[in-house]
């Protein structure tokens, strides 16, 4: 995720169970690559294996460039971005546009698995809009190119982040080839992890906004599969000390002007459903230094800590921004054609 996925954070997420942590989309264009963004995108040092790097692109040829330059650095897999909705990617024609012409799908995929020598992977979307959802024939086009998973959120592009996942075209994706099929799209509970997992047969599941503030969401869901049962929440003390050990590693990554800009996101994230978070971001947002940075968080758990053993939410915690809600919509739409918003980030890297 684009502008969420860092090394620190995915190093984050896999030492609290996720099984796999893909990095932000880096642009297939190599004009984008000279900039400190894509040279810290490039950096894995000390990543636990898989280094799994996603590369968004429409041209064949600078595909399989981008392929190979992140194989010499470090990729173990290679991953193909067919799920971006936003305009700036899709007038690039990249992301989930390229999900409206096969013939330029097919032959994407097959520059990209020629030229990695690495296994290559593939998220898409479930069509360019509701009248042609072509899922299944993308799904085959990746399987004959020798892509080795494909990772499907069920919306089209159309539908951005707004209205309900498709399951059944995933689960129908599922059926229709013998690749390793991983399903996504609002799952936000280890009820719903199950539940995604019976209704679609998928091999995996792929969690994208609940691990936001959330990291430890992989632990309770890989518990409640095992298990049946619940993992408590982290303890107050338990969640400080991770957030501690996440910025310690995010300063060292960003450096402390960018690390502590960076850094204010998250901590919105993390403390935005709890009591008193939304003070607490003033006070980040005011905090210019690691040092002010760091002790308005421990001021934020002290004061937590005094009154909660465990991370209480004041709003669920499960509350995720793609309900069929129009100012949602608008808000997203907004943000995805924002040049500083994620997107527009990623293609500046
Ligand atoms: C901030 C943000 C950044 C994202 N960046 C990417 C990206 O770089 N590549 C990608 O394939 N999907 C990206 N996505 C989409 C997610 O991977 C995922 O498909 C989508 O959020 C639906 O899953 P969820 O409901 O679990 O969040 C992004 C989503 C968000 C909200």
């Amino acid at each position: 995720m684009a502008g969420v996925t860092d090394r620190p954070f995915r190093q984050l997420c896999k030492r609290l169970g996720a099984g796999y942590a893909v990095s932000e989309m880096v642009a297939a264009n190599p004009k984008l690559w000279g900039t400190d963004k894509s040279r810290r995108r490039l950096d894995h040092a000390g990543e636990v294996a898989p280094i799994v790097v996603q590369i968004a692109g429409g041209d064949p040829a600078h595909i399989a460039d981008a392929a190979r330059y992140n194989v010499d650095r470090g990729a173990q897999i290679i991953d193909i971005n067919m799920g971006c909705p936003a305009k700036k990617v899709c007038n690039a024609l990249a992301g989930s546009a390229l999900l409206a012409d096969e013939a330029l799908v097919a032959a994407i995929l097959a520059a990209a698995v020629r030229a990695a020598g690495v296994p290559v992977t593939l998220k898409i979307r479930t069509g360019p809009n509701p009248a042609r959802r072509n899922a299944l024939a993308v799904a085959r086009i990746a399987e004959d190119s020798g892509i080795a998973a494909l990772a499907v959120h069920g919306r089209t592009r159309a539908c951005a982040f707004v209205g309900p996942v498709e399951y059944e075209t995933i689960s129908a994706v599922k059926r229709h080839v013998a690749i390793p099929v991983i399903a996504n799209g609002d799952i936000r509970t280890p009820e719903e992890a199950r539940s995604v997992l019976a209704r679609t047969g998928a091999d995996a599941i792929m969690i994208g906004r609940a691990a936001q503030g959330r990291p430890w969401i992989f632990r309770e869901i890989a518990h409640y599969l095992a298990t049946g049962t619940h993992r408590a929440g982290p303890t107050v003390l338990e969640a400080y000390g991770l957030i501690i050990e996440h910025l310690a590693d995010h300063y060292e990554f960003y450096g402390e002007d960018a690390g502590v800009r960076i850094a204010r996101k998250h901590l919105s994230w993390y403390t935005g459903r709890l009591a008193g978070g939304a003070q607490f971001r003033g006070a980040v947002n005011a905090a210019g230094t690691v040092g002010e940075q760091l002790a308005a968080v421990t001021r934020f758990f002290d004061t937590l800590a005094a009154t909660n053993e465990r991370l209480v939410y004041v709003e669920a915690p499960n509350d995720l921004p793609g309900q069929p809600c129009a100012a949602r919509e608008h808000l997203y739409r907004r943000q995805s054609d924002n040049p500083s918003s994620w997107v527009g980030e990623a293609l500046a890297a």
